[in-house]
């Protein structure tokens, strides 16, 4: 009989320490695993905004034996709608110091643009501009945004970035340095304003 008696206690005491346990961890300066938390940005080493200008152009070579944006995808209306409606095109565009495609690399528009708009040449463009230059190298800025390509000058937002361009804001100014119609080349001239630390 003595022996049946002790052993209910066995678990219920062993309950309790599990209870006080999972009770007081937390305030006992165990390990954070709140899901979120307040911060200073001294702490990530953030402590001047900057703001940049970049300059640079943009080659979408879509002709050829090495283009470098490819359409992926189309509407069975693309082929009959005078905008394009509904092509998909993904590219990895160099981006140089100038104007020329032997000029000096600097980075590559890498993403997607669309023929998003039925009654005029509208594209969203939803790109990473991925850099290799300098201090620059490795960073990227991510853009989303409309390009009415036949603007003269087009704006799209900056609506983030990495490395460098972490907390990065700001917009894009594309102008069009050249644009063959027949084979449907262009160079475009990039103006890059930007907020980061
Ligand atoms: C659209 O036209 C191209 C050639 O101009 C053809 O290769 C393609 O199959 C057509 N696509 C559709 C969906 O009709
Ligand atoms: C950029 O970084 C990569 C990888 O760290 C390195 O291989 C490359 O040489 C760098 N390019 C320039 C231009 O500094």
């Amino acid at each position: 009989m003595a022996k049946t008696n002790t052993f209910p206690r066995l678990p219920s005491a062993f309950l309790i320490s599990l209870t006080v346990i999972f009770l007081f961890s937390p305030l006992a300066g165990a390990k954070p695993t709140t899901f979120s938390r307040n911060l200073s940005p001294e702490s990530l080493g953030l402590r001047r905004e900057k703001l940049s200008h970049l300059h640079f152009y943009f080659h979408d070579i879509v002709s050829g034996r090495n283009p470098t944006a490819v359409r992926v995808a189309q509407a069975r209306m693309t082929n009959t709608s005078k905008t394009g409606f509904g092509a998909v095109v993904m590219a990895d565009d160099p981006l140089t110091v100038g104007p020329s495609p032997t000029s000096k690399l600097v980075g590559k528009a890498q993403g997607i643009y669309a023929c998003a708009a039925q009654d005029e040449a509208g594209l969203l463009m939803v790109m990473n501009y991925v850099f290799t230059e300098g201090k620059y190298n490795g960073s990227t800025l991510s853009v989303l945004g409309r390009n009415k390509v036949f603007n003269e000058v087009r704006e799209m937002p900056i609506v983030g970035g990495s490395g460098v361009f972490r907390f990065a804001r700001g917009y894009a100014q594309a102008k069009t340095h050249t644009f063959d119609l027949k084979t449907g080349d262009g160079v475009v001239e990039y103006n890059v304003y930007v907020f980061h630390y």
